[in-house]
């Protein structure tokens, strides 16, 4: 869809498939490239090509930064934090006890999750202290490095769907509800799409989200609560097959446009 919107708005591109680059530093080259869009499914490597692109003096959609920060869920808390921006609470610790601890300040049930990790993925909602420890000694015993943080957060009761809205730049452009039986609506997981109104306080809440992990080309997952809009997580490289007819909004020609104005001209 992306290279199809290229083809329709006449900015130049190429398609570079990124299994097949080969990097080498001792004959390092600039970027042949003003702007690459970062679209791997591998977060580990379009972290690694984006880094490459930026350093050889492309700007990547999105950053570096920016995906360092979006990939790790802690990393994304920690950054609305500093900015207010309003999410469910959350937090982490690093030892069975103290994430007894923070589920009893939050009250059952809870959510625990990997801090990195997509599609709904290893997502849990724990109603008790048994299921808790249940899960933390199935990561102690079997997890690798990333199962070392333990991430907590309070069950929102949700209407039967959330929120997904995109953002291109400083625009929230469009934004899908995603509806289904089950808590986690991922449309991964089978979650079913809708349109849904912009309004000025999803506008004013994404908005600050994508502000606050560093902005760009960004999906941030919202709930509605007791408490009004809640940031759950922004996702940087985001899927919006399902949402160009659902919304009506041609979200990958807003995406080739911002990237064509990202060009730096000297
Ligand atoms: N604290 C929560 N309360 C209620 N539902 C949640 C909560 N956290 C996640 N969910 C549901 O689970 C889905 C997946 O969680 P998310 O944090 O977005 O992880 P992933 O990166 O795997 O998409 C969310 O889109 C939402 O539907
Ligand atoms: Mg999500």
């Amino acid at each position: 869809m992306l290279f199809e919107a290229f083809e329709r708005t006449g900015v130049p591109f190429e398609q570079v498939y990124a299994p097949h680059q080969v990097v080498d530093f001792s004959a390092f080259e600039p970027s042949p490239y003003d702007v690459v869009i970062e679209r791997c499914l591998s977060q580990t490597r379009g972290l690694a090509l984006s880094r490459v692109y930026t350093a050889g003096g492309a700007v990547v959609v999105n950053r570096p930064a920016v995906i360092e920060t979006c990939g790790d869920k802690l990393a994304t808390n920690a950054a609305l934090a500093a900015a207010g921006v309003p999410t469910p609470r959350t937090g982490v610790a690093f030892t069975v006890e103290a994430v007894l601890e923070l589920c009893e300040r939050f009250g059952y049930p809870v959510v625990l999750k990997p801090v990195v990790g997509s599609w709904g993925r290893m997502v849990s909602k724990l109603s008790d202290r048994d299921a808790v420890e249940a899960v933390l000694e199935h990561k102690e015993v079997l997890g690798g490095p990333q199962h070392k943080v333990f991430y907590v957060q309070e069950f929102v009761r949700k209407p039967g769907r959330d929120i997904r809205a995109f953002v291109v730049g400083d625009e929230v452009i469009a934004a899908i509800y995603r509806s289904s039986d089950h808590w986690i609506t991922n449309t991964a997981r089978g979650g079913s799409a809708a349109n849904c109104p912009l309004t000025d306080e999803l506008v004013e809440v994404a908005a600050a989200a994508a502000r606050a992990v560093g902005g760009g080309v960004l999906a941030v997952d919202v709930v509605e609560s007791e408490r009004g809009l809640l940031v759950v997580e922004v996702n940087h490289t985001m899927e919006f097959r399902n949402s160009v007819t659902t919304t009506g909004v041609d979200i990958p020609a807003r995406v080739v446009r911002y990237a064509a104005s990202q060009v730096v001209t000297v």
